[in-house]
C-alpha cells in the first residue's frame, strides 16, 4: 500500500514542499497538502488552470495528483485562538476548518491514519529587518510560524500517525552562523526549530514511535526567499564557495526528504541533515 503523507506549506511549484511532493508522488505516497489560506485561491486556480503542468510529470507519465488540499493557517491551533478581524477577513471568512487541530480532524476523517508529515513553512514579517532592530511582536511571530507551528503539527498530527511514521521539516544555517540579512528572529526561529527537532525526536519517538528530523538546506529562489530580499546574492555565495560548485536544486532536498521519510532512514531521529552542497563545513570564503 502507498503510503499516506500530508504537506503543510505548498503554495506554488517553485519551493521546497512541491519538490518533496513531488519525490514522494514518484515513491508511490498518496499526498495532500495543507495550503496557506490568503494563498489558497490562487493556489487551486492555478492548478486547474494547468500552470504546474509541467512540474506535475512523473517519470511515468502520469500527472502528480493530490487527494486532499486543506486550508491551513499554522499559527492558529484551535478556532478559539482566532481573532475576530481575522474570521471576518475576506480571504479567511470563505473557507473554515483552517487551524491545525482542525486541519488534523479533517485529515484523520477523510483518510485515517498518515505516515508522513512534512512542515515546509516559515514566515517573519519583519525578516528585512536586523536582529538589533527587530520588534517583539515581529519576533515572536516568526517564531510563532516558523517554530511553534512544528510544536502545533507534531502535537495534532502525532496521534494519527501510525507507528513507524516520520515527520521532516526545513531550516537553514542562519540558526548557527551568522548571515546578515536573515532577520526578524528568522535566524532565532531556525535556532528553535533545530533544538525543538531534537526534543520532539524523543517525545514523539516515545509515545508515537515516530521519527522527527530537519533538512538544513541551502539557497533557493522560491517565494518566501524572494521576500527577503538578497537570495540572489546567497545562491552566487553558495555556488562560488561550496565544496560542489553548483546550484542547489529544490529536487535534491526532496530527495533527501524521501529517504528520511523512509524505512531506509529508520534508524536516523532527531537529526539536523544538510543539504546545501557542503558550504556549512567551509571556515572561509574562497
Ligand atoms: P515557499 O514560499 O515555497 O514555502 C513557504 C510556504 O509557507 C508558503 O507556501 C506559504 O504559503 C507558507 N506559509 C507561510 N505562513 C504560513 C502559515 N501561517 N500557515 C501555513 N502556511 C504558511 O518557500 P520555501 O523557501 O520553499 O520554504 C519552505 C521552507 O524551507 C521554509 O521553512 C524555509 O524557511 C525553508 N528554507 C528555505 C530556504 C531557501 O533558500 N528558500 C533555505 C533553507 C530553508
Amino acid at each position: 500500500r502507498g503510503k499516506k503523507a500530508f504537506i503543510a506549506g505548498v503554495a506554488d511549484d517553485q519551493g521546497f514542499g512541491w519538490a518533496i511532493a513531488k519525490c514522494l508522488a514518484e515513491a508511490g505516497c498518496e499526498i495532500s497538502l495543507g495550503v496557506w489560506v490568503p494563498a489558497l485561491n490562487i493556489f487551486e486556480s492555478s492548478l486547474r488552470r494547468g500552470k504546474f503542468d509541467a512540474n506535475r510529470k512523473l517519470s511515468n507519465g502520469k500527472l502528480m495528483e493530490f487527494s486532499k488540499i486543506y486550508p491551513m493557517d499554522a499559527v492558529f491551533d484551535t478556532l478559539a485562538d482566532v481573532p475576530k478581524d481575522i474570521l471576518s477577513n475576506k480571504r479567511y471568512a470563505g473557507n473554515s476548518k483552517w487551524t491545525v487541530a482542525e486541519v488534523a480532524e479533517s485529515v484523520k476523517a477523510d483518510s485515517g491514519n498518515i505516515d508522513i508529515l512534512v512542515h515546509s513553512l516559515a514566515n517573519g514579517p519583519e525578516v528585512i529587518k536586523p536582529l538589533l532592530e527587530t520588534s517583539r511582536k515581529g519576533y515572536l511571530a516568526a517564531l510563532s510560524a516558523s517554530s511553534y507551528s512544528l510544536i502545533s503539527l507534531v502535537q495534532r498530527f502525532g496521534p494519527l500517525m501510525n507507528k513507524g511514521g516520520s515527520v521532516i521539516s526545513l531550516t537553514y544555517n542562519a540558526s548557527n552562523r551568522i548571515i546578515p540579512g536573515y532577520g526578524g528572529g528568522m535566524s532565532s526561529a531556525k535556532a528553535a526549530l533545530e533544538s525543538d527537532t531534537r526534543v520532539l525526536a524523543y517525545e514523539a519517538g516515545r509515545k508515537y514511535g515516530v521519527r522527527v528530523n530537519t533538512i538544513s538546506a541551502g539557497p533557493l529562489g522560491s517565494r518566501a526567499a524572494k521576500a527577503i530580499g538578497f537570495i540572489d546574492d546567497m545562491i552566487r555565495y553558495s555556488e562560488e564557495n561550496s565544496p560542489i560548485q553548483k546550484g542547489l536544486s529544490a529536487e535534491e532536498v526532496g530527495a533527501v526528504a524521501t529517504f528520511l521519510l523512509s524505512p531506509l532512514a529508520s534508524g536516523v531521529t532527531g537529526h539536523v541533515m544538510f543539504v546545501d552542497n557542503g558550504l556549512n563545513a567551509m571556515g572561509l570564503a574562497t
